[in-house]
């Protein structure tokens, strides 16, 4: 007897992406060495190690910023990512915010937000007054999950550097992407401003996948997730944060330090 499949099992997403065997060399240096990793749809994932280990690489790779020497980097189990360019990934709903803010000072948070709408939705701008009502609502529902709506007249120079980041993290899903890359966010912020952005990118992982980069434990431990330690190119451990920070070889190469 044959087995049948239901008809929507097939197109049901096993990952979103999907890295294996990915090897990325820099004049004879092996920054990505062997590399594999498997985010599933709506996941939340952290992933920490010591400078250098190819973290932002990494992030490189899957946005088409570099192209790896071998390896499979796969998005939603069949496309092949090192087929496309930068501008296509970012099309395709693979976003990325760098450790460097691209906020415009000169502009409110409001503003920012709608050129950041604008810039993935060119063609809409120029239709009518009935979708820039819905656009009006959405860069309002982006201010309030950002915890900025007291400020949405201000002046992107006014915000503090956490904010900033928040506004920055809006800027990036304000565009709907399936899935947001986050490099370090929450470097030189305080301690409030830290947890927050965790509060932040929990409630955005809700319905996003969301890959965070970090080096703050307090900041990995408030987002509760699934953690990879990455070491030298490849992943060193996987797991909760508990497991991977009670792991000998990661004490050694990076907690311990
Ligand atoms: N375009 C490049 N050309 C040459 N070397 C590079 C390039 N990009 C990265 N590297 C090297 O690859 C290695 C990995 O760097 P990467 O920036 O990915 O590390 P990281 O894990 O993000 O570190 P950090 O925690 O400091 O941000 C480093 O040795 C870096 O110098
Ligand atoms: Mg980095």
């Amino acid at each position: 007897m044959t087995t049948h499949q239901p008809i929507n099992a097939s197109a049901e997403i096993r990952s979103i992406l999907y890295l294996n065997g990915v090897t990325k060399t820099f004049d004879g240096f092996k920054a990505i060495n062997n590399l594999s990793l498997d985010i599933a749809p709506g996941e939340l994932r952290a992933i920490i190690g010591p400078n250098g280990a190819g973290k932002s690489t990494m992030m490189d790779i899957i946005t088409g910023k570099t192209k790896p020497d071998a390896g499979e980097v796969r998005f939603k189990d069949h496309i092949d990512l090192t087929r496309y360019d930068e501008a296509d990934i970012a099309n395709m709903g693979i976003g990325r915010k760098f450790q460097k803010p691209t906020v415009i000072d000169s502009l409110s948070i409001w503003d920012n937000l709608e050129l950041a709408l604008a810039g993935n939705r060119g063609v809409l701008q120029t239709l009518f007054y009935k979708l820039k009502a819905a656009q009006a609502d959405r860069i309002d529902e982006v201010i309030n999950l950002i915890g900025l709506s007291e400020k949405k007249k201000d002046l992107a120079e006014n915000l503090s550097h956490g904010q900033k980041q928040w506004l920055e993290i809006g800027m990036l899903f304000i565009q709907e992407p399936e899935v947001l890359l986050v490099d370090e966010p929450a470097g030189g912020m305080t301690d409030y401003e830290t947890m927050e952005t965790a509060r932040l990118l929990k409630d955005i992982a809700k319905s996003h996948s969301v890959i965070v980069v970090e080096h703050d434990m307090e900041f990995v431990r408030a987002l509760d997730c699934k953690v990879t330690v990455l070491h030298e190119g490849s992943v060193l451990a996987e797991g909760t944060l508990d497991k991977v920070s009670s792991n000998p070889r990661v004490i050694e190469v990076y907690l311990g330090r």
